[in-house]
C-alpha cells in the first residue's frame, strides 16, 4: 500500500474548506488508491467549527483517510505536509480599502510562508486559493525562498472550467469534449479567457471552437465578461461565493499537477512568470501549462493576436500594481 500523503487545507472551517475536505478524503484530488492525512488549519474564532468538521470527517468513515490534524497552530498544521491548499484569508468587507485588505493578507501569507518553509516536506506543492490569489502566492513565494518557485501556484482552474462550461452550453456539447481554453493573468475581472486555440471533439473529428462559433461578437464580448464576472453572478444567486466549484477545481489543479495532464491537453495555472509571452517575469500569472512527472511547463509558441495581446497586457498591469501595493504593505 502507498504511504499516506499529508494535505494541508487552511481556512478549513470555511465554506470552500467544507466542500473540499470530503473530496480530498474520497480520493478526488490524489487518486482513488492514494491514502491521505488531512491537516486542517483555521483561526481561534473558528476552532469550534473546525472541530465540527473533524467530527464529520470521522463520521464519514472515508477508507482513504488515515488521520486528521485539526488545529489553530500554524506550525503544527504545516509540519510534514506534501500538498498545501491555502484557502484561508481575510475577506474584503464592505467599506474596507483595498490596501487594508491587502495588508491583512500580506501579513497572513508572510507568516504562513515561513511556517511552510520551515516545517513542510521539502517538495511541498502549494496552491493558493484565497484572494487576491496571485498576489498572495507571490508573497508566499517571497517569504519561503527555500521552496522552489515552481512549487508555488495559484488557482485559476475555476475560471478555466467556467470557460469550458460556457463553450459547452453554447454549442450544446459535453463539457468533456471541449479543451484547451486558456485563462491568462489575474484571478480577477481583468483575466482573459481565450478560446483561440480551444477545440471540440465532434463526430467528424476535432474542430476549433472559432470555427464552430462564428459569432465573434459573442466570443470577444459576452463570453469573456460572463467568465470574468461569474464569481459575482454566483454570489448574487447564492448570497454566498462559489464553493463547490472552487473546491472541485482545486482538486483538478492538484490532480493534474501531480498525476499529469492528458496528452494534447493543457490547463490553466497561476505560476511564476519566466517572461513567456512577454508577460513581465516575477509575477504570478495564469498561463496554459502541461504537467508531467509532477512538474508544470508553460505551453510555448501559441499565436497571440492583437486583441489578445491587449488583454494579456491589461491583466499583467493589474498584477504589477497589486505587487506594488503588496510591497508597500510590507514597508508599513
Ligand atoms: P470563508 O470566509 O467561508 O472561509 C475562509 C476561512 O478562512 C474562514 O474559516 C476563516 O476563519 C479562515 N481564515 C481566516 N484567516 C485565516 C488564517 N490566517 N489562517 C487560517 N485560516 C484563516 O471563505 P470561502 O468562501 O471558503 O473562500 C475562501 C477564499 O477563497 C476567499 O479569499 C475567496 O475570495 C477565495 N476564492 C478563490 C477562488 C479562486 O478561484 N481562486 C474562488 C472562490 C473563492
Amino acid at each position: 500500500a502507498k504511504d499516506p500523503v499529508r494535505v494541508l487545507v487552511t481556512g478549513a472551517a470555511g465554506q470552500i474548506g467544507y466542500a473540499l475536505v470530503p473530496m480530498v478524503a474520497r480520493g478526488v484530488m490524489l487518486g482513488p488508491d492514494q491514502p491521505v492525512i488531512l491537516h486542517l488549519l483555521d483561526i481561534p474564532p473558528a476552532a469550534e467549527a473546525l472541530n465540527g468538521v473533524k467530527m464529520e470527517l470521522v463520521d464519514a468513515a472515508f477508507p482513504l483517510l488515515k488521520g486528521v490534524v485539526a488545529t489553530t497552530d500554524v506550525v503544527e498544521a504545516c509540519t510534514g505536509v506534501n500538498v498545501a491548499v491555502m484557502v484561508g484569508g481575510f475577506p474584503r468587507k464592505e467599506g474596507m480599502e483595498r490596501k487594508d485588505v491587502m495588508s491583512k493578507n500580506v501579513s497572513i501569507y508572510k507568516s504562513q510562508a515561513s511556517a511552510l518553509e520551515k516545517h513542510a516536506a521539502a517538495n511541498v506543492k502549494v496552491l493558493v486559493v484565497a484572494n487576491p490569489a496571485n498576489t498572495n502566492a507571490l508573497i508566499l513565494k517571497e517569504f519561503a525562498p527555500s521552496i522552489p518557485e515552481k512549487n508555488i501556484t495559484c488557482l485559476t482552474r475555476l475560471d478555466h472550467n467556467r470557460a469550458l462550461g460556457q463553450i459547452s452550453e453554447r454549442l450544446n456539447v459535453q463539457v468533456s469534449d471541449v479543451k484547451n481554453v486558456i485563462i491568462w493573468g489575474n484571478h480577477s475581472s481583468t483575466q482573459y479567457p481565450d478560446v483561440n486555440h480551444a477545440t471540440v471533439k465532434t463526430p467528424s473529428g476535432e474542430k476549433p471552437v472559432r470555427a464552430l462559433i462564428a459569432d465573434d461578437a459573442w466570443l470577444q464580448g459576452e463570453f469573456i465578461t460572463t467568465v470574468q464576472q461569474r464569481g459575482a453572478a454566483i454570489i448574487k444567486a447564492r448570497k454566498l461565493s462559489s464553493a463547490l466549484s472552487a473546491a472541485s477545481s482545486a482538486c483538478d489543479h492538484i490532480r493534474d499537477w501531480v498525476l499529469g495532464t492528458p496528452e494534447g491537453t493543457w490547463v490553466s495555472m497561476g505560476v511564476y512568470s519566466d517572461g513567456s509571452y512577454n508577460v513581465p517575469a516575477g509575477l504570478i500569472y495564469s498561463f496554459p501549462v502541461t504537467c508531467r512527472n509532477g512538474e508544470w511547463t508553460i505551453v510555448q509558441g501559441l499565436s497571440v493576436d492583437e486583441f489578445s495581446r491587449k488583454k494579456l497586457d491589461l491583466t499583467a498591469e493589474e498584477l504589477t500594481e497589486e505587487k506594488a501595493l503588496a510591497y508597500s504593505c510590507l514597508q508599513d
